[in-house]
């Protein structure tokens, strides 16, 4: 016989006669004549009620059960005597899978997030962290869709890569010499002799090779990992992350902010409808703003702001930053908060940017001075979406690329790009952590990855 999943069980419309259900104890309380059990299979957020009766021949045994313990339960779905659900299972039989000892971490009391950090390998069977997942997988199933439905083609960009996409040079190399061996032509490690015979990263973002494909395709993404070394301990920053990056042949930077705002409604009605009951949990103890900020989410249009703009009313909001705010400086976190928390009370889109902060491959506006450059900016976490329109002249590439201190000959393939059959395209970066973080009101980056990877991280 198949085990049913609990969630299954659950939306059932009618009694069944027999089923099996599988899953973890999570408690178990006894009266008299009945052992009542509330068990999880992950299945969904909420828990099936199992019952069973002290005249089973087996019933010594369920008083051993503990929270954690697995069991396999055979019985008939009914109508459920008690309050709060609908459904619950009659035992006619139940084994005794494995018993979980007591010093089982996940007691019934609520745990702290940085507790659970310690045992990340056990969180997920908790009622948030599952929740959590359920909802990071059911998003990115959305995003497939939502790319889909507009006739986007997926994307495998690669992974190791000899370039450096954001010039930032936060790359993790990639190698096979061992240290201590490697060869030294005069002082500098010999890259000749290493697996690729030249030096070679893991992917700050996959577009270089996205914007060939939407160079032959039209409208593509790629969706999939990226690692970046950045040494900052902060709330949104991890070294490996998920990145959804759409790129569109023939469209603008309007076009391009038009798509990012579709994309977040979209994916903001995807999860108030199909993940209704684990979001609402994160309403009622993790974040209580939640459900304004998801409606809003899913309605509004956002603020378009030039960052001259942004800079002038940042200087006079009279506010006090820790940073400075000058023309020609990055946004600080404090003061991209002040313009989505503070100032707008929504997301905004901030564009063009100084050149001189962003990368070469953002075209060059008719002023000299900034670049067709997005980010989309939303409150609490700040940016959860850079793009741009990008450079297709080649010329102007060429110059932006040797002024970034980056080698042209390396991105030959790239200007050839630029050389056969050019055209105006744009794409963005969605990072997938932050979205997460943004539908659930989790403030730790740490706290949406299954196992995540930060400085001097990387237990599990
Ligand atoms: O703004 P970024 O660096 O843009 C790019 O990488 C472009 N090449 C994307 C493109 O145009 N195709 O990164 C894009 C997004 C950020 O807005 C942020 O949401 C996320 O990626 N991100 C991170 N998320 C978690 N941890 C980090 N260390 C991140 N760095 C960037
Ligand atoms: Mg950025």
């Amino acid at each position: 016989m198949q085990r049913t999943k609990i969630l299954t069980l659950l939306n059932s419309d009618n009694p069944r006669e027999a089923v099996l259900v599988k899953g973890w104890v999570r408690t178990r309380r006894d009266s008299k004549t009945f052992s009542f059990i509330e068990l999880n299979d992950g299945s969904c957020l909420k828990n099936i009620q199992i019952i069973i009766d002290s005249t089973f021949p087996n019933y010594e045994e369920v008083k051993t059960l503990t929270t954690g313990s697995a069991i396999a339960v055979h019985g008939r779905l009914v109508p459920s005597q008690g309050k709060g659900q609908r459904w619950e299972v009659q035992a006619t039989a139940f084994e005794i899978i494995s018993l979980a000892p007591d010093s089982y971490p996940l007691q019934k009391k609520r745990h702290s997030d940085e507790f659970l950090r310690t045992i990340a390998h056990l969180r997920p069977r908790t009622n948030k962290y599952g929740a959590a997942f359920r909802i990071r997988s059911e998003l990115s199933y959305a995003v497939h869709r939502f790319f889909r439905e507009r006739g986007f083609k997926y994307i495998h960009t690669p992974i190791i890569t000899g370039s450096d996409c954001e010039g930032a040079g936060e790359l993790f190399r990639v190698t096979t010499l061992q240290p201590g061996t490697v060869c030294l032509t005069d002082g500098v490690v010999d890259f000749t002799q290493d697996f690729f015979g030249q030096e070679a990263n893991l992917t700050v973002s996959g577009q270089l090779a996205a914007e060939m494909f939407a160079l032959a395709l039209g409208d593509v993404y790629t969706f999939g990992p990226t690692f970046r070394a950045e040494n900052s301990n902060t709330r949104r920053h991890v070294a490996e992350f998920w990145m959804i990056e759409p790129e569109m042949a023939f469209c603008d930077l309007a076009g391009n902010m038009d798509l990012a705002e579709e994309m977040i409604t979209y994916l903001t009605r995807f999860v108030l409808k199909e993940c209704a009951q684990d979001i609402e949990l994160f309403a009622r103890f993790v974040d209580r703003q939640l459900m304004p900020t998801l409606e809003a989410l899913a309605q509004s249009k956002y603020v378009r702001l030039p960052y001259t703009e942004a800079v002038e009313i940042l200087q006079k909001s009279g506010h006090r930053f820790e940073y400075e705010v000058t023309w020609g400086k990055d946004l600080q976190a404090e003061h991209e908060n002040f313009l989505t928390d503070t100032h707008f009370k929504q997301p905004v889109i901030l564009y063009d940017y100084p050149k001189t902060i962003k990368p070469f491959y953002m075209r060059l506006n008719d002023d000299d001075r900034t670049v067709a450059a997005m980010d989309v900016l939303v409150p609490r976490i700040g940016e959860i979406i850079g793009g741009s329109q990008r450079e297709e002249r080649l010329d102007v590439l060429a110059q932006r690329i040797s002024a970034s201190g980056l080698l042209p000959e390396k991105y030959w393939w790239y200007l050839d790009s630029r050389r056969f059959g050019t055209v105006p395209h744009s794409g963005f970066g969605l990072g997938f952590e932050r979205l997460i973080m943004l539908m659930t009101g989790i403030t730790n980056i740490r706290d949406v990855v299954p196992f995540p990877r930060t400085p001097k991280g990387i237990e599990f």
